[in-house]
């Protein structure tokens, strides 16, 4: 990867002890540099044995808005009222609780979609889940894209009608996959889906929900009219009650 794809000026390495952690386990060799600074996560480019890696840091960012987070955790069961209470005053212990909450339930659903065959970075740390304790924040999983650079996200591409078409067929597939291995994303479009090698590969997955979830449905349509709205910039015109129809039919 050329150095200034990586964003300079800042330090390498993230600041959380379990980067040290994850070198220390050799799930992790080197931080090469931060790739993407989201909404809710920072991103960096690592190297480990078995190949290049997204290091995604849940970071209490200012910024950090932790997507509307009580509609997705309802029916997460937090044992202890008083981490519950902390994440909804989000105090400082709260945030910190969140975002192991939210990197543990990346990590579950990465080993769950991969073991269904749903196109996902494969993760690399666990599935046991005491190792995934110890990653704490940090969420290990198969860099997607290679030496000379990330694999683009749909929403930045401009697609020949065809291949645009292709991708959106892609997309609708993994979604169906996903709700047949029981599984939401609840933030499907084209943001978070990459594109690599002629296939779609599904991202960012701390907000997905199980289909027990008492709004799963609600969220599949939602999934569905998001993926249709940002797949029209790309002329593909297709109407979300259509895709939903194939996404439960299968
Ligand atoms: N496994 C990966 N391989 C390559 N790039 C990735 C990978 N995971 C994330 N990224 C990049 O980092 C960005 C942010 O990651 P994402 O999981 O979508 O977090 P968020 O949107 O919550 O900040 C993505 O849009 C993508 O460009
Ligand atoms: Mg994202």
């Amino acid at each position: 990867m050329r150095p200034d794809q990586l964003i300079p000026d800042r330090d390498d390495a993230p600041p959380v002890p379990e980067i040290a952690w994850l070198q220390g386990r050799g799930y992790l060799d080197a931080i090469e540099g931060e790739l993407k600074s989201g909404k809710e996560a920072t991103v960096y480019l690592g190297r480990t044995r078995v190949g290049l890696a997204a290091v995604k840091v849940f970071r209490d960012l200012a910024v950090r808005s932790f997507k509307n987070d009580g509609r997705y955790r309802a029916g997460r069961y937090i044992g202890d009222a008083r981490t519950e209470r902390a994440i909804a005053r989000r105090s400082a212990a709260g945030k910190r609780a969140q975002a192991l909450l939210w990197a543990a339930h990346e990590y579950a659903m990465l080993w769950r979609l991969t073991a269904a065959g749903v196109n996902v970075p494969e993760p690399l740390v666990g599935p046991d889940v005491s190792d995934i304790a110890q990653a704490g924040e940090v969420v290990l999983m198969r860099f997607v894209g290679d030496e000379t650079g990330p694999a683009p996200r749909l929403c930045d591409l401009r697609l020949p009608p065809a291949e645009a078409r292709r991708a959106f067929d892609d997309a609708v597939r993994a979604l169906a996959a996903m709700w047949h291995a029981g599984v939401v994303h609840a933030d499907y479009s084209t943001y978070n889906l990459l594109w690599w090698h002629g296939c779609v590969v599904v991202i960012d997955l701390p907000q997905a929900v199980e289909v027990a979830h008492r709004e799963a449905r609600e969220l599949l349509a939602r999934d569905a009219s998001s993926l249709c709205a940002t797949f029209r910039p790309h002329g593909v015109e297709a109407a979300p009650e259509e895709v939903l129809r194939m996404v439960i039919a299968g």
